[in-house]
């Protein structure tokens, strides 16, 4: 079933006061969507977010990705809400709205502070016509969203703490994706998140945050944050690398015959398993 935007924000809501999160997972065709739904289905009772676009609108077509996330959602027996991941587009965010999506991410973390807040208040004013949920973003996070760039985390801006509560109080925003360490997709060298500067944000501002690009990150880590007020967590690159390798793995006797179906199939089980891992990492123990 498809969430809608209310139950979206009391799962998130439940997750933070229970010190564990929701997972976000992008999806960008056909397989991905379906292997990410037979996770959710397998994890009986645990809320899991598809994230089906900004980013991947590119590869699949807005309409024709918000509607295949939208109707697997509606088909499910598994609680799930459908999300608009980066979007720095007001028209794009109204779009999915309206559509039905249960919350959008707006992304103003480019934008000098007085911009991002002027964005995120209008995203925040449009959600609410649709009883939708928003996340917006304060830092700026390394890396690529849709390709492993090895990127560097010190590069970029950490969230501050005093203007997180500000940018909080002035936007009326569901939900604050940080930036503490954190970058998207597989990086060489172990990634260290900022705990302590974690600890201040969720001291300083009264809503559940998000953890972008969680791929890659030790276990420790990332009960760190669950720990410290983390009840989203965004994965992306993991799902893409399972995808690829079962893909490539199968090529090999199914390219003779031309046989694509065994290949996607494979594709769709290993985003499957991926998932159905970091669901079981972030969900409720015990
Ligand atoms: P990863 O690709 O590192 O998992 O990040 C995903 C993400 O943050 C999507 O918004």
């Amino acid at each position: 079933m498809l969430l809608d935007g209310n139950d979206g924000l009391k799962a998130l809501t439940e997750a933070y006061a229970a010190g564990h999160a929701l997972p976000g997972f992008v999806a960008y065709n056909l397989e991905t969507v379906q292997g990410i739904v037979a996770a959710a289905e397998a994890a009986t009772d645990q809320p899991v977010i598809i994230q089906a676009g900004s980013s991947p609108f590119k590869h699949a077509g807005q309409e024709t990705l918000m509607r295949l996330a939208l109707d697997a959602a509606h088909r499910s027996t598994a609680r799930l809400g459908v999300h608009l991941d980066h979007s720095r587009d007001l028209d794009e965010i109204t779009a999915c709205l309206k559509a039905g999506y249960t919350s959008v991410m707006v992304d103003g973390s480019h934008l000098p502070f007085a911009e991002n807040i002027a964005l995120t208040r209008e995203a925040v004013r449009r959600a609410r016509d649709h009883g939708a949920w928003v996340e917006a973003e304060l830092g700026a996070l390394a890396g690529d969203e849709d390709v492993s760039t090895d990127a560097d985390a010190s590069a970029v801006a950490m969230t501050d703490p005093v203007q997180a509560a500000e940018f909080v109080a002035e936007t009326g925003v569901d939900a604050l994706a940080i930036a503490v360490g954190n970058v998207h997709g597989f990086t060489t060298r172990p990634v260290r998140l900022d705990l302590d500067r974690l600890a201040e944000i969720r001291t300083a501002v009264p809503v559940p945050l998000v953890l972008h690009g969680a791929s890659g990150l030790p276990e420790e880590q990332l009960h760190g944050a669950l720990a410290r007020g983390v009840a989203k967590v965004n994965v992306n690159a993991e799902l893409r690398r399972a995808y690829l390798e079962a893909v490539s793995a199968r090529l090999p006797t199914a390219l003779p015959g031309s046989d694509v179906v065994t290949v996607w199939a494979a594709g769709r089980d290993a985003v499957t398993q991926a998932a159905t891992r970091i669901i079981n990492q972030l969900k409720p123990s015990g």
